[in-house]
């Protein structure tokens, strides 16, 4: 087989390793389906304004995230359920982030637990944890202590989801876990699983039972009041939101409509970042993530005053395809891409990346 050249053609090979249900649970958005769609095409309507004749001899991917190094502006995003897309899972990924000096951030709903994950990554530096607020508060603040105590770096909340948004293809399926599988984090404390249900998506169901869907802004500070690490609040689409979020701890804010996955018909990421920059950008770090398949996404992204963006089915694509070495493949190639984008655009670090450099056409 020759190597993927881009991101598509490891999503266009995926279907060949994975079955219906777990590709429609990886690649499904909610409803319509019209936010994903709009996800990836908003990119469109942003054009470039390269600068020329600059010295980009020496070109530097590298940044920093909450005042930590990493080497590119380039995340893993929180995705649940990665042992469907391949046996070693969580695992091949936490090994890549490491390898490659980026942060993976690592989902609730890991088939693997979140201290297996540290030791694999050998530097727990390069994790974030992503939590799921649930009903039982116990549970809640055990998962943040055992986040805190493995070396995660960062504790990120999801926001978007009080009740998981409707999958229809996942409703179809009955999406479950098969049994082999285990939600690894929650099954030790509290026995918790994805049921299997009627005429539902499991997932869903688990949601309208465990996760709390009281959830506000002053829940933000009692997670703080539990933890050190930085709290970064994902899936914030206004200005006004980001501003809650900052005013009530949060020292990052991603701009998130969770893929696509929860309120379809909202605004697409790339469209929604530059109110939130513009409201808390000098404040927090700003990430973003929604349909990043290209170097010259990321760039737009940084542009628009993103520090970093986070990439999420294409990495399980890629895993998918060829486990820890599909996820390394995936991220040379995305990273490769930023590096020809930043060179054509007289760009030799990621500190040059500046609003000059885009102009948005309707
Ligand atoms: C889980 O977080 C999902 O979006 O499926």
């Amino acid at each position: 087989m020759n190597k993927p050249i881009n991101l598509f053609e490891y999503e266009s090979l995926a279907p060949e390793y994975l079955s219906q249900i777990v590709l429609d649970y990886y690649a499904s958005g909610a409803w319509d389906e019209i936010t994903l769609r709009d996800n990836r095409t908003a990119y469109a309507k942003y054009k470039l304004r390269p600068r020329m004749l600059v010295d980009v001899s020496q070109r530097n991917l590298s940044t920093k995230i909450l005042g930590k190094p990493i080497k590119m502006p380039i995340l893993i995003a929180p995705m649940a359920f990665q042992c469907l897309a391949h046996s070693e899972g969580e695992l091949a990924t936490a090994k890549v982030a490491a390898e490659l000096g980026i942060t993976m951030v690592l989902s609730t709903m890991s088939n693997t637990t979140l201290e297996d994950v540290a030791l694999a990554a050998d530097v727990p530096r390069s994790l974030w944890f992503q939590l799921y607020v649930h009903r039982d508060r116990s549970l809640t603040r055990a998962l943040v202590e055992r986040a805190e105590a493995a070396g995660y770096q960062a504790l990120c909340v999801t926001a978007d989801a009080p009740i998981l948004g409707v999958r229809e293809r996942d409703r179809k399926n009955k999406f479950t876990l098969p049994s082999n599988l285990k939600l690894a984090n929650l099954a030790s404390m509290a026995n918790l699983e994805i049921p299997e249900t009627e005429d539902e998506s499991g997932l869903f169901t688990y949601f309208a039972h465990q996760l709390d869907s009281a959830l506000t802004w002053q829940d933000i500070e009692w997670l703080q009041s539990l933890t050190s690490l930085p709290i970064v609040v994902k899936g914030i689409l206004r200005g006004d939101d980001a501003i809650r979020a900052v005013e009530h701890g949060a020292k990052g804010i991603i701009v998130s409509n969770h893929g696509g996955r929860q309120l379809d018909g909202a605004i697409a990421t790339i469209d929604a970042l530059p109110e939130v920059v513009a409201a808390v950008g000098n404040k927090v770090d700003v990430l973003m993530d929604g349909g990043i398949r290209r170097g010259t996404d990321i760039l737009k992204a940084l542009a628009l005053g993103a520090k970093a963006v986070l990439v999420g089915r294409p990495v399980l694509w890629a895993l998918a395809v060829d486990g820890e070495n599909g996820v390394r493949h995936l991220l040379e190639l995305l990273s490769s891409e930023l590096d020809v984008a930043m060179a054509l655009s007289g760009c030799a670090k990621v500190e040059n990346i500046d609003a000059s450099l885009v102009c948005k056409f309707s």
